[in-house]
């Protein structure tokens, strides 16, 4: 058979698998899914301004990834294009497939132009919405697109079935090439750039110049509820979404059932996924609403005050009267408001029931104290910065800035070789102790390495991540790989170790990958190190790991068989 030919039968049953998933599927164990993902470049216009971008198979957003609780992936990615590329799949638990999760230089080194890779992993205990998005330099600007996780055949939903499931991605859009920007920041020792405008699913709708074909429609027919899988792909702002008029059910998070709450506004950090329910009403109203979302920033730096609108309209009507109805706006919080962002992280709550228990560990093996935030490094030689005293911006854990070694930090630790390329010195607390959320000390100098913890296999963890005000307290959603953490609480100030534990949930904490550190706040996490490997956390403030606001675990291997990280792939790209 030509391949052309195995290429169109193999669509064909992608079909039939995506139209009739249920056909498709063995009785208990999960089917295998072939995706092709071909990286080239794609001009698209937005804003009335056409670039050339990164794009998979030339759509942006990127296409939709489907699959099955308990399903394997295959993902064949080839990169047609100038840049070095690696895709993660964000989210996804990686058991014992550490080498498919892909941050470059963190899991492997990236794909070159010309070649290829298959990312090959299961997906075990996941069900919801989740996302893939590039995981090197800025390429995921462009480069991202929705993860949807069905539940295993014959299993439901904790909630009533929705009539229709849509995906709604929010991306963050520049007009100038993104890759410029922040290798121009990084050469000047300045800020990148603010993006032009937000987007939903690729379009940034009627509030900005020359964009008013570029919105996205939802169409709803009356009585019916649908379910809204958010997805915040933007680079640098956590943002507010509202629908005009509709309240929505909030079901789960970060792939994670949650116990369903009623708000009218969703506060979703880059990282993180929500599953909404929305209820369209009875009668078709004589409006158009507007699904808004806007960003919700704390830090000092400048950002893109944009809103983006998408709309929602009821199907009945015809385009042509539909036209002329009004469009009732959202309205968000202001910018900055802290208050509501604290008040709604505090909503989310693991649904914990015998089909969906948490598994929250209960012991406690080691215990560590991260501070997150801001600081500055001296300028490289033969560089000048803009900072003062020819100082240039960085943002590290622990006073340490991370240093993006040449190597797959991954490769290292699996053939014995960290010599030359990581420590496992990483500070379990604060090289020293300051008021962290109050005046800065003098000396803000961050130092800079690549250090990683090192756990043993099942480590359970507990994680107080604390921001500190250095130049300018600011909301840090950060994000882990490889696992889901439990949120147990958070808070304004410093943590305290002595009061504090005391308000720990520890019957239903929030179970996520990534979570907001409040804005000159704090919050606490646990997670058990059950997956040997090498697992990256960071900021996803992109513009915060591209100055070092990032880290990683070394888990390493269990006695046990399946507690080992199997050997790489033989097409494991090489540096
Ligand atoms: Cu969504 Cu390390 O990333």
């Amino acid at each position: 058979m030509g391949s052309s030919c195995f290429r169109v039968l193999f669509l064909a049953l992608c079909a039939v698998v995506w139209i009739m998933p249920d056909m498709a599927v063995a009785k208990h164990a999960g089917i295998t899914r072939h995706y092709k993902f071909n990286i080239q470049m794609q001009n698209v216009t937005r804003l009335c301004q056409t670039k050339s971008i990164v794009t998979v198979n030339g759509q942006f957003p990127g296409p939709r990834i489907i699959a099955r609780e308990g399903d394997r992936l295959l993902i064949k990615v080839v990169n047609h294009v100038q840049y070095n590329v690696t895709l993660h799949w964000h989210g996804i638990r990686q058991l014992r497939s550490g080498w498919a999760d892909g941050p470059a230089y963190v899991t492997q080194c990236p794909i070159q132009t010309g070649k290829s890779y298959v990312y090959n992993f299961t997906i075990t205990g996941q069900r919801g919405t989740l996302f893939w998005h590039a995981h090197i330099s800025w390429l995921r600007a462009t480069l991202y697109g929705p993860i949807v996780i069905l539940p295993k055949r014959h299993a439901s939903y904790p909630f009533p079935q929705p009539f229709k499931e849509v995906p709604i991605i929010f991306g963050e859009w520049w007009k100038a090439d993104t890759e410029t920007i922040i290798n121009q920041a990084l050469a000047t020792g300045g800020a990148p750039n603010i993006s032009d405008a937000f987007t939903i699913n690729g379009l940034p709708g009627p509030s900005y110049n020359c964009s008013a074909k570029e919105t996205f429609k939802l169409k709803v027919k009356p009585g019916k509820t649908y379910l809204l899988r958010l997805i915040n792909a933007a680079l640098n702002d956590e943002l507010f979404f509202r629908i005009a008029n509709h309240t929505l059910t909030v079901v789960e998070a970060d792939a994670v059932y949650v116990k369903p709450f009623k708000t009218d506004i969703v506060l979703i950090t880059p990282g993180q996924t929500t599953n909404v329910l929305v209820k369209a009403k009875s009668k078709s109203p004589n409006a158009k609403f507007a699904m808004s979302a806007r960003p919700y920033a704390t830090g000092p730096a400048t950002f893109d005050n944009t809103t983006t609108i998408g709309i929602l309209e009821y199907h009945d009507k015809k385009p042509a009267s539909n036209n002329k109805l009004p469009l009732l706006k959202a309205k968000l919080p202001f910018f900055n408001d802290s208050n509501y962002a604290m008040k709604f992280n505090l909503k989310l709550h693991r649904l914990n029931t015998a089909k969906f228990p948490s598994k929250l560990p209960q012991k406690i093996d080691r215990r560590f104290f991260f501070t997150v935030g801001l600081g500055i490094l001296p300028c490289s030689q033969n560089q000048t910065c803009q900072g003062p005293n020819n100082t240039r911006p960085a943002a590290g854990v622990n006073n340490v800035s991370f240093v993006q070694p040449n190597i797959a930090l991954l490769q290292a630790h699996f053939f014995n070789r960290s010599k030359g390329v990581y420590t496992t010195n990483f500070p379990a607390n604060p090289p020293f102790k300051f008021n962290y959320t109050g005046n800065p000390p003098k000396n803000i100098f961050l130092d800079s390495g690549t250090k990683v913890v090192a756990l043993p296999f099942n480590t359970s963890v507990e994680l107080v991540l604390q921001d500190t005000s250095i130049l300018g307290a600011e909301s840090h959603p950060l994000h882990l790989h490889g696992f889901n953490f439990f949120v147990l609480a958070q808070g304004v100030g410093n943590f305290d170790p002595k009061k504090d534990p005391a308000k720990f949930n520890l019957v239903d904490p929030a179970e996520r990958n990534t979570v907001g550190v409040p804005a000159g706040g704090w919050v606490a996490i646990r997670f058990l190190a059950d997956n040997p490997g090498v697992w990256f956390m960071h900021c996803h403030l992109e513009v915060h790991t591209s100055w070092g606001l990032k880290m990683a675990w070394v888990v390493n291997d269990g006695k046990g068989p399946k507690q080992k990280l199997p050997p790489p792939p033989a097409d494991l790209p090489k540096c």
